[in-house]
């Protein structure tokens, strides 16, 4: 099949009426997207994906508006969150509507909903009259893309087309929020941070960190993880302990290191959303270089930096 890249929103309208797959921009990552309500089209985003199918998707809506239509008996906290992040980089976990197959939330009661902060993918969903199911555009297990040309360089010629909207924004996948007898639960950090979802609705407890999670089953270590080994740590030390191998090193902010063959620096302000933006292409970048091993060093464990060093232990569980 060939692989268009383009930016028509038109034509992606088009391939997605008539029940194929297409790669769309958010503020995050690039998503593989479908007819929600299409079970024959999420079927082929299994498939393209090589996706489990006990891992479900999540849904994506063009507003707050859409929220009721999907989702029933939601607390009045789950409105206040989407009524302040939406569209944006934050998913909630509600009961479902029926119209929601079991094939979307992999027989699960609760359905995963967001409106993307993206004004392609906004204008997109404006002209359908469903909503898109959409993972992120990586084969299952991968570092998610924040491309189109990442998109293509693993998907190219099992989709037809790929809505090009630039680089993502944001570089995280969405925070994914649930609640459970009424208190927020954060089930995967990400693109919104922890603390501003506390300023709305008050203290919640995160469970993203868990290696298994049967409340989002696609949570496993595994996941996020570069090809190539990465270890997570102290550069100054690794680097010591792994002489004589070919490192790559994937620094948070600009140090001064001997000894290393590839380094990427993910912001040279430590500037927390910028070094989001920058975790995944660096990744790619690394696991493409001419190196045995990528050292990485953490964040500072506030804000985003959160959700980048819980991918960066993912990206490190995978060879644990
Ligand atoms: O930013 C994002 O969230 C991106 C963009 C494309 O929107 N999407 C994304 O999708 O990261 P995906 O499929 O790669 O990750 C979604 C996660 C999976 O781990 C899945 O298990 C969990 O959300 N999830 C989806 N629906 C769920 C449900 N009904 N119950 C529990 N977990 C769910
Ligand atoms: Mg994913």
């Amino acid at each position: 099949m060939k692989t268009t890249i383009g930016v028509e929103t038109a034509t992606a309208a088009e391939l997605l009426r008539a029940g194929h797959v297409v790669a769309i921009p958010t503020e995050t990552v690039y998503g593989l997207a479908a007819n929600a309500l299409w079970p024959p089209a999420v079927a082929e985003v299994f498939a393209v994906k090589n996706r489990p199918h006990f891992d479900p998707l999540i849904v994506h809506v063009g507003g707050v508006e859409d929220l009721p239509r999907y989702a029933v008996d939601f607390p009045a906290a789950a409105l206040r969150l989407a009524e302040r992040f939406w569209p944006g980089p934050l998913t909630l976990l509600l009961p479902r509507r029926p119209l929601i197959s079991d094939l979307v939330t992999s027989g699960l009661e609760r359905v995963a909903l967001r409106a993307p902060d993206h004004p392609m993918t906004l204008a997109l969903l404006a002209l359908l009259d469903f909503p898109l199911a959409a993972p992120s555009a990586n084969p299952f297990g991968y570092v998610s893309p924040t491309t189109a040309r990442h998109v293509h360089d693993q998907l190219g010629g099992r989709i037809p087309y790929i809505l090009d909207g630039g680089p993502c924004r944001v570089g995280l996948e969405s925070t994914i929020v649930g609640f459970e007898a009424g208190v927020p639960v954060v089930y995967r950090l990400g693109g919104l941070p922890v603390e501003a979802i506390e300023r709305v609705v008050g203290p919640v407890q995160v469970r993203a960190t868990q290696s298994s999670n049967p409340a989002a089953p696609g949570m496993l270590h595994s996941h996020y993880a570069p090809r190539k080994p990465l270890i997570l740590g102290d550069p100054e030390q690794l680097l010591e302990a792994h002489a004589g191998k070919r490192i790559g090193l994937l620094l948070f902010s600009p140090r001064n290191l001997s000894g290393t063959n590839v380094s990427v620096v993910l912001s040279a302000t430590a500037d927390l959303s910028e070094a989001a933006q920058h975790l995944f292409a660096a990744m790619r970048t690394l696991d493409q270089a001419d190196i045995d091993l990528i050292v990485a060093e953490r964040a500072p464990e506030e804000g985003l930096g959160r959700a980048i060093n819980d991918r960066l232990m993912r990206a490190a569980g995978h060879r644990a």
